[in-house]
């Protein structure tokens, strides 16, 4: 298990809101887990695009500081809390929970998924967020269906390379967005039938218009929102859905519901945080989990870096530099 841990353990916390450089590696008190819970050695921590969110203060802006970022990792269990079965020590998991940005961090004995022994800790790391919005999106929302065609924003992200992946899958056909040629071909190479590069002079919607023979797509996904929701509304199809889990450029405008009577279109939102029945979300955790040890599933690894590095790490994520998962490994 490396070196021999001392105590007390490292984490990314921030005192203040601000930019990348408001985060610090410093000294915390290591948690110590409590009913239900157990502890676990952090080998690798998620980043996901809603911690710079949170770091300027536009999201989860109630929680005191100073805070450890971070919601999810993979690594080793190394104790366990009152009523927990000791046989978790030493196993290698993934879990979804907070402070995830440190050495230790403590989750819910009955949400950890197991790790195999052929998948990395840099890829566990990388499947419960993004990986369970991918599959809520396309099963729970959207409920896509083969021969659908699908719209998304953003790609070659965490999010947009395992939402193809998923889309796909289930046999639709994925029409996606991106900035640049790199995140075109790694969109395509994830599965993408067809990748446009917005922000240029065409529009979206008039893409999607001859790529469908003017029919336009049944299901468009967008965590882009200001800057992409206009597109996003006119590339329905009659009886279409757009559904936003996301605002990465800024907040969409309000939505009429007089405007969705032209098309009779649904315009729905999707958010990880919503309370999801336990049967339901037990079920997506284990399909992901089956779909990355069997490599049906692939977590693109975008951006390695150590723990120290989160500054960066968040500076490139929202700068749109990275592609797929942004992953901190904890030495
Ligand atoms: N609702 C939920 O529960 C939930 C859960 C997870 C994630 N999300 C949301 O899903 C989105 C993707 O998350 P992720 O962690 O996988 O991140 P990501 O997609 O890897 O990174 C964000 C991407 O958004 C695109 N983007 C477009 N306009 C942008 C702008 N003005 N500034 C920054 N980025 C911009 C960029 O791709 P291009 O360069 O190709 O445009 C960028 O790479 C985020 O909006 C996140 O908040 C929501």
């Amino acid at each position: 298990m490396g070196r021999c841990y001392q105590g007390p353990m490292k984490a990314i916390r921030y005192h203040a809101v601000g930019g990348p450089e408001v985060l610090r590696l410093e000294d915390v008190e290591d948690p110590t887990p409590g009913p239900g819970e157990v502890r676990i050695r952090v080998k690798a921590a998620g980043v996901n695009f809603a911690d710079t969110e949170r770091r300027r203060g536009h999201y989860d802006a109630a929680v005191p500081l100073p805070r450890i970022l971070g919601s999810e990792a993979a690594g080793i269990v190394d104790q366990v809390g009152p009523g927990v079965d000791s046989r978790w020590v030493g196993r290698r998991v993934v879990a979804m929970a907070p402070r995830s940005y440190a050495e230790l961090m403590t989750a819910p004995a009955d949400e950890l998924l197991e790790l195999p022994d052929h998948v990395s800790f840099e890829e566990g790391a990388g499947l419960l967020v993004q990986g369970l919005t991918a599959w809520h999106l396309i099963h729970t929302s959207a409920r896509l269906e083969r021969g659908q065609k699908v719209l998304i924003h953003a790609a070659a992200g965490g999010v947009g390379l395992l939402t193809i992946q998923l889309a796909k899958q289930l046999g639709a056909t994925v029409l996606g967005t991106v900035s640049n040629e790199a995140k075109a071909q790694l969109a395509k190479e994830a599965g993408a039938d067809e990748v446009f590069l917005y922000g240029g002079a065409r529009s979206v919607a008039d893409w999607v218009r001859d790529i469908t023979g003017g029919a336009g797509v049944e299901v468009v996904m967008d965590s882009v929102g200001a800057s992409t929701w206009a597109s996003s509304l006119e590339s329905l199809a009659p009886f279409g859905h757009l559904i936003s889990f996301g605002s990465a450029s800024g907040e969409p405008p309000p939505v009429s519901v007089e405007s969705l009577y032209a098309k009779s279109i649904k315009v729905s939102a999707y958010w990880l945080r919503t309370q999801h029945p336990e049967a339901l979300q037990r079920r997506a955790r284990q399909a992901l989990g089956e779909l990355l040890s069997s490599g049906s599933l692939k977590v693109k690894l975008g951006l390695v870096v150590d723990l120290s590095e989160a500054a960066k790490a968040h500076r490139d994520l929202e700068t749109r530099e990275t592609v797929g998962k942004v992953v901190l490994r904890v030495p």
